[in-house]
């Protein structure tokens, strides 16, 4: 069941984003879907801050195109494949980054052809200039008709 929180500031997004890192696990996958602007790398912010890794360098990685925020009790990967094709998010290869010491977060998993069955997607929406709605929902894999 997905969860929907409404945040009326840049700083409660950061919080929310806080208090899902507590719950992370290595090898999770958090896909953050939402326009421009709509606060998924302040979403990252937050998860470095509930993490324990030092946030002040979290900015979009416009340069490189993952970033490693290390320090805390996992280490962040953080992605933005906004300017890339489906074909170069694929040669990436994120699907090996962070099976063992880290979880890895994705702004626009649009692009990605493989993303595990038990991701964790975010969804931002704006509401207004502060505020948005912030949707929480771990996938589960399917079970096949017959598991029972
Ligand atoms: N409730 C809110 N939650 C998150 N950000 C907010 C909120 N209200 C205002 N903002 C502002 O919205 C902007 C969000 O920017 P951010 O870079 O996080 O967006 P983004 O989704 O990563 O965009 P992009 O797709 O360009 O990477 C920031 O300027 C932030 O201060
Ligand atoms: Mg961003």
């Amino acid at each position: 069941m997905p969860v929907v929180h409404t945040s009326r500031s840049e700083a409660e997004t950061r919080r929310l984003a806080q208090a899902l890192a507590t719950t992370l696990k290595p090898g999770d996958q958090i896909l953050l879907t939402g326009d421009l602007g709509a606060g998924k790398t302040a979403f990252v912010r937050g998860l470095a801050d509930g993490l324990g890794a030092p946030v002040d360098e979290v900015s979009s990685p416009t340069f490189t195109l993952v970033q490693e925020y290390r320090g805390g009790r996992l280490v962040l990967y953080h992605a933005d494949l906004y300017r890339l094709t489906r074909a170069a998010a694929e040669d990436l290869g994120l699907e090996e980054i962070g099976l063992r010491d880290g979880v890895l977060a994705v702004e626009w998993p649009d692009r990605l052809e493989h993303v595990a069955a038990d991701a964790i997607c975010v969804g931002i929406e704006w509401i207004d200039e502060t505020s948005r709605h912030i949707t929480i929902e771990r996938l589960t894999a399917r079970r096949a008709p017959h598991d029972g």
